[in-house]
This record gives C-alpha cells, structure tokens and sequence, in this order.
C-alpha cells in the first residue's frame, strides 16, 4: 500500500507563522493536505484556506480534508504562480501564504508516473499529466549539451557530461521509453570507481532529480510564485517556504532579503538611488532545518529548510 505523505517541519511552519482564528491563508503545495490540516484547525470557522496544486490526483485528498474541517476552503488545480495571479486579479489578501517544494511521497510512490529510480516504468516525471512535455521528450529530443547541462544544473550531478554521452549513444540506437532504461543508462556511464568517488547513494538519483525540475519547470514556477505571493499578503501577512536542495532555498533566501533589505542599490553608491524601503521582516535569520528526531522517523525531511517573513509597512525597518 502507497504510504502517504508526512508532512515536513509542520510544527516549525505553525510556529513561526502562527495561524490566528479567522485568518486567511493559501497552501500552494497541498499534496496530501498534512500542512493544510494543521493550518485549518488554527484558522477554524470564520478562516478561509485556498488549497493549491497542479496535480489531479490531489483534487480526491482535498474534498476528504475539506469535509473535515470547518474554514472555508477552495481547490485551484493549476500551477500555483498562475493560482496565485489570479487569486491576485481578484484582489484576494492572504494572512499566510505557504510552499512546501518538490514532489510527495504519493507521486514517488504513483509507480506509473516515473518519478522514481527504484520501478520500471514509462519515462514521465509529470506532475500535471495534461502538460505535453514529459521526461520521455527531453531524454531522447534534447541535444547532449542541454541534457548535460540540466544535469549538472539541477542535480548538481558531477558526472553530468559522461552520463549525457551515454544517453545520447544509446538513444541513437533505441529511444528511451522506461525508468529502468535510464538506470541502465546512467549505471554503465559510471564506472564502479567513478560511482564510488562521487558517492552520494545511487548513482541515477540526482539524474532523477534534475529530470524531475526540468520536467515540471520547478525553478521557473517558483522565481514566479514569490512575487505573485508576496503581492497577494496584506501588511502582517507571512510568506512561508520549505526547499529540499539549495537551488529552491537559494531563491527563497534572496527574495526574502531583498524585501527586507529594501534598497537595491550597489554598496559602493554614495546614497540611494532607487528609493526602495524595506517591506519585509524575516522570521528566520537562518533557515530552520529539522530535528534528529524528524529526520529518524521521516529521512525525506534530512533536506529541508524553512524560511520565513512577516511582510511589513514599507518604509518600517
Ligand atoms: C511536497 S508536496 C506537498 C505536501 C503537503 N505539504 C502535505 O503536507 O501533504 C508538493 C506538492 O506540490 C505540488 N506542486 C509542486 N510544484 C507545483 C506547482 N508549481 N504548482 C502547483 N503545485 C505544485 C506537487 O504536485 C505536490 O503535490
């Protein structure tokens, strides 16, 4: 049986943003609603929870969760920085606006879906299945350069250019349709010594991973969330993030400082040219990582990092 989701930092994220009665507040990650839940029985009757993602599979665990609790809740199945324009078209002002990146346990699990390098199955790493672009179409239709270059971009992937050769090699003979194929790939690519200098568990997981990005253009979804959910926040309201790897905190990190440092001038000029004032104020200095504990009893957690920031009056350091 699939195991569900546990969700990450969950108690670190209700303490740090601390959901009041009545607020309103937008998941844009809610896979199996464990955060959702939680952030629900804080903001009780009178609150309202807009619950989004782009996954169909989703929508069934959404209607079990919104028969349970008693805010208002709303499904957006879409991609969240398009939900969240939208919500913003609509003049919508969340309290709390929350991410929780990357993929659940139930996709991973979803054997069929491709997601994972442990099944054999057909190459499609799709967290909306109605997009068109699969990893099928990027293994066997992207030029080696690219395909090195995801990897080695988004799986920081050391042997990025020796396993794209191999790709390439083996697809000129037979496409890549499967999972395993992949694997195969990637594990003649490296030879026992290489596999053993790099390290880092099994070899075909930051191939995996860097497949899964690109896929599902996770960067570019995210670099457009923050904006659209900071414009959405009202003053007091906090804009929350959980990353897994530092491509996504990276981001999460400087978008979070440039709002709360306000000006963006170069340090070298004289004085302040761009009249910018700092509009936020960070609850996390440094990301919140997990416990020992969590990570015992949930590994996927060992990863994650939690930032935090209380959007402010500009103007009022
Ligand atoms: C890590 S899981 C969230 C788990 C959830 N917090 C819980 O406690 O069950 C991430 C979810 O976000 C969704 N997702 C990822 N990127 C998305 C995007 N750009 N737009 C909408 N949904 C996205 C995935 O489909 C997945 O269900």
């Amino acid at each position: 049986m699939a195991r569900t989701h546990v969700p990450v930092l969950a108690g670190e994220l209700i303490e740090l943003t601390d959901p009041a009665r009545g607020e309103t507040a937008v998941d844009c990650t809610f896979g199996a609603g464990g955060h959702a839940r939680l952030i629900a029985d804080r903001i009780g009757p009178g609150g309202t929870l807009v619950c989004i993602d782009r996954d169909p599979a989703a929508r069934e665990r959404f209607e079990e969760m919104a028969a349970e609790v008693s805010c208002e809740t709303r499904f957006m199945r879409m991609e969240y920085s398009e939900a969240l324009g939208l919500l913003g078209e609509e003049g919508f002002e969340a309290d709390l606006v929350y991410l929780d990146l990357g993929i659940s346990s139930m996709q991973v699990d979803a054997r069929e879906r491709g997601f994972s390098y442990s099944y054999d199955a057909p190459l499609d790493m799709r967290m909306d299945p109605e997009r068109e672009l699969d990893a099928r179409a990027i293994v066997n239709g992207w030029d080696q350069r690219r395909l090195a270059q995801v990897f080695r971009r988004y799986g920081e992937d050391p042997n990025a250019r020796i396993i794209a050769r191999e790709i390439v090699r083996r697809r000129e003979a037979t496409p890549f349709e499967t999972t395993g194929q992949l694997v195969d790939a990637v594990e003649a690519a490296l030879p026992a010594a290489i596999r053993r200098r790099f390290g880092g568990g099994h070899p075909a997981k930051r191939i995996f991973q860097a497949l899964r990005i690109a896929v599902n253009e996770e960067l570019e979804a995210l670099d457009r969330a923050l904006p659209a959910a900071w414009a959405v926040l009202r003053q007091g309201g906090r804009l929350a993030a959980i990353s897994f790897h530092s491509l996504e905190d990276r981001r999460v990190k400087r978008f979070l400082a440039e709002r709360a440092r306000g000006c963006i001038c170069p340090p070298d000029m004289p004085v302040c040219g761009c009249g910018r004032t700092p509009e936020a104020e960070l609850l996390t200095r440094r990301a919140v990582a997990p416990s020992p504990g969590e990570v015992a009893d949930n590994p996927r957690s060992r990863s994650a990092h939690l930032r935090a920031a209380r959007r402010i009056e500009a103007g009022q350091a």
